[in-house]
C-alpha cells in the first residue's frame, strides 16, 4: 500500500483524477470501478473538465459502480445511478450500454448480485478500482463485520451509514434505505488495482484505523492492506492521525513511481 499526502483536498482530488486518466490513456478499453459520494465529486469534475479540454476518450471504457440502494429506480434523486449520470456519465463519451450499477428495482435481488459479479467478470474483472471510506469504515457498502471474502450482495445499512449519507435524501435518516446491494469485500480485492480517496478532518480518525490498524471485518477497508497494488491518497486533513506520514511524505518526494505527480 502507498499512502499519498496531498496539501489540500483539492489536490488529492485532482490526483485520483490524474491516474484514471494516465490508467484510461495506457488502457482505452479499461475496467473502471467507481465510487459514491460527496468525496468524488471533485474527482468525476476534473474527469469531466480532462474529456472536455482534453478530449480524454471514454468511448470504450467499461464501468462497474459498487452499490446501489434497493427500493430505488434510476429516475430517484436519491439513486447512484442518477448520482452518476448526473456526475460523470453525461459529462464524459462512456455509452450508456457500458455503465453498470446493480438494479436496486430488480425482483430477485440475490439473480441480480450474482448476475452482477457475471458481469463483471464476462468483462476481465476490474483493472482500477475507486474507493471512499464511509464514516463506520466501509468500502462500498461492506457494512462492519462484513466477510473479507464477501461477493456482491444484499447488506443492511447502519443507522452511521443511514445517517452519514442522509443529505442527499432530504437530512432525515430514516428517509435513507435501509437495505443496498454491494460489491463484496473479495469483490473489490479481487480488482487488479485499488484507488482510495479520503478528504477533510471527520475522515482522520477512521482512515488512521483502517491503514495502520489490525485488519479487521469490523472495518472493512482495512482489508484493503491485504491487495498487492493499493494506493490511498489523502489530504492533510484526513492524514492527521497517521503514524507514519512522515514515511509517506518521504515515498512521495523519492519514489521514482510518483516523479510525474509531485
Ligand atoms: C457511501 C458509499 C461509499 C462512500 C461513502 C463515503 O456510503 N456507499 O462508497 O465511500 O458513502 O461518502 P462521502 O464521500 O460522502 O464521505
Amino acid at each position: 500500500m502507498d499512502v499519498i499526502i496531498q496539501t489540500t483536498a483539492a489536490r488529492a482530488e485532482w490526483l485520483a483524477a490524474a491516474l484514471i486518466a494516465k490508467a484510461l490513456l495506457t488502457k482505452p478499453h479499461l475496467v473502471l470501478g467507481l465510487a459514491t459520494g460527496r468525496t468524488m465529486e471533485g474527482v468525476y469534475g476534473h474527469l469531466a473538465r480532462l474529456h472536455r479540454e482534453q478530449a480524454l476518450d471514454f468511448s470504450r471504457c467499461r464501468t462497474f459502480n459498487l452499490d446501489e440502494y434497493i427500493g430505488l429506480g434510476s429516475g430517484h434523486p436519491g439513486s447512484y445511478r442518477h448520482y452518476m449520470r448526473e456526475m460523470l456519465f453525461r459529462h464524459v463519451n462512456l455509452m450508456p450500454e457500458n455503465t453498470h450499477l446493480p438494479d436496486g428495482l430488480a425482483v430477485d435481488l440475490s439473480a441480480e448480485c450474482e448476475a452482477y459479479e457475471a458481469r463483471i467478470r464476462a468483462c476481465g474483472g476490474i483493472d482500477l478500482q475507486l474507493l471512499g471510506i464511509g464514516s463506520d469504515g466501509h468500502i462500498g457498502f461492506n457494512e462492519p463485520l462484513s466477510a473479507l471474502r464477501s461477493r456482491t450482495r444484499e447488506k443492511g445499512l447502519t443507522r452511521a451509514t443511514r445517517e452519514q449519507n442522509a443529505a442527499m435524501f432530504g437530512g432525515n435518516p430514516e428517509d435513507v434505505p435501509a437495505r443496498a446491494i454491494t460489491m463484496g469485500v473479495g469483490t473489490i480485492l479481487d480488482s487488479r488495482r485499488c484507488l482510495l480517496l479520503a478528504v477533510g478532518a471527520d475522515k482522520a480518525r477512521i482512515l488512521a484505523k483502517a491503514v495502520e490498524g489490525p485488519i479487521t471485518s469490523m472495518i472493512s477497508a482495512s482489508a484493503l492492506q491485504l491487495h498487492a497494488s493499493c494506493t490511498v491518497i489523502v489530504d492533510e486533513a484526513a492524514a492527521a492521525q497517521l503514524e507514519g506520514a512522515e514515511y509517506y511524505r518521504w515515498i512521495l518526494a523519492n519514489e521514482p513511481e510518483w516523479a510525474e505527480f509531485r
